[in-house]
């Protein structure tokens, strides 16, 4: 199993550490487990001018799996777009085809206090939102800012999205809900878009709709996108697996983090054809806790059980890391941004050091 290591800019480096930490527990259990670093983000700026440096594409490329802290800093936030921390992010997903992003939104019964929302609303919460996540939007061409004849300029991008992106995608929500639901349930499948408006959108919902006849136990249903989001805050549990495209699934998982009290927790695992994956916390870098011994370590931590269940089928090795995380919450242990009032915090290594010892008991 070799995994690639990117820990990247903010707090990346800081979390980063302690899910190495884990992954050690297991290399000490005889798991063959080959870690190699490399820089990404900022950090591959600052090393070689590229916030993808060439050998940290290649390093991707020749390994198993990619596990990444974060990118982005204030620093770089006067770069020109393409040297930005961002474009790291964007291009390995392109250049790895990584299109299937599975946001998990999970409520730790621990935490269900910690959500702005009542417990009786989102307790018992477990949804997995599927972005789609190299289409769309957000690589659509042509894009930029021009002049038009009347002088005035302009900002365009463009929507696409081709009948095999969507198939693809939609194969994978489908596969996703049949699992969720095990052996005897049905499966329930939402696919959100904004087929009232977009052309882009009235596609996918088409095609969406054309691979459903192949999942006839799977319960597929189409929502627009603004009556999503007011659901999700609304009546969240009525969804169990979301469908949806690049934009809107970044839009959507972002809110669907808050149900669940931290977007701290909150663990993704993108993927290409063959099950080859990034695993990455869904949080930013945190540049203003940075360094600080304050961030929360558990949604990186989390992400590597993505990666063992997903690229290296190792469910049994899932499941103790993700056992290992409820047994620290139940302990009452706490980073700051899930602790309540009155309650001790502790900081991102401790935690994960709670982590590791929780996996040897
Ligand atoms: C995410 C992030 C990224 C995205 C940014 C940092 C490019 O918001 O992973 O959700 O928009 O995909
Ligand atoms: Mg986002």
């Amino acid at each position: 199993m070799k995994i690639a290591i990117l820990p990247g800019d903010g707090i990346g480096p800081e979390i980063i550490a302690q899910a190495v930490k884990v992954l050690k527990v297991f290399q000490g259990e005889g798991q063959p487990l080959e870690l190699e670093y490399a820089p990404i983000g900022g950090a591959g700026y600052d090393a070689s001018g590229d916030p993808l440096p060439e050998d940290t594409l290649r390093l991707a490329q020749q390994s198993d799996a990619v596990l990444l802290g974060a990118v982005g800093g204030y620093q770089y936030d006067s770069l020109p777009r393409s040297l930005r921390p961002e474009q790291g992010l964007l291009r390995i997903r392109k250049g790895l085809n990584l299109f299937a992003n599975l946001r998990p939104a999970l409520l730790y019964p621990e935490l269900a206090s910690a959500s702005t929302l009542r417990p009786e609303v989102v307790s018992g919460l477990d949804i997995m939102i599927l972005r789609e996540l190299t289409g769309d939007i957000y690589f659509g061409q042509p894009r930029g800012i021009r002049i038009l004849d009347s002088g005035e300029r302009q900002g365009f991008d463009t929507m696409t999205y081709t009948e095999s992106e969507i198939r693809r995608v939609a194969h994978v929500g489908f596969q996703i809900a049949l699992k969720r639901a095990g052996a005897s349930g049905t499966g329930k499948l939402c696919s959100v878009d904004k087929a009232n408006v977009l052309d882009t959108s009235m596609f996918w919902r088409e095609v969406v709709t054309e691979v459903a006849k192949e999942y006839p136990s799977v319960e597929l249903s189409h929502m627009y996108v603004d009556n999503a989001a007011m659901q999700l805050v609304r009546a969240p549990r009525q969804f169990d697996v979301i469908l949806t495209g690049n934009i809107f699934g970044d839009i959507l998982s972002d809110e669907a983090s808050m149900l669940t009290g931290s977007i701290g927790m909150l663990p993704s695992a993108s993927l290409d054809a063959s099950n080859k994956g990034l695993y990455e916390p869904c949080h930013g870098s945190a540049p203003d806790i940075a360094g600080k011994d304050l961030a929360n370590p558990l949604a990186t931590i989390l992400s590597l059980a993505m990666m063992m269940r997903y690229t290296f089928s190792c469910e049994d090795i899932a499941q103790r890391i993700e056992t290992a995380v409820r047994k620290t919450l139940q302990l009452g242990l706490r980073t700051a941004d899930i602790a309540e009032p009155g309650m001790d915090r502790i900081g991102t290594n401790a935690m994960g050091d709670a982590v590791v010892a929780a996996i040897a008991n």
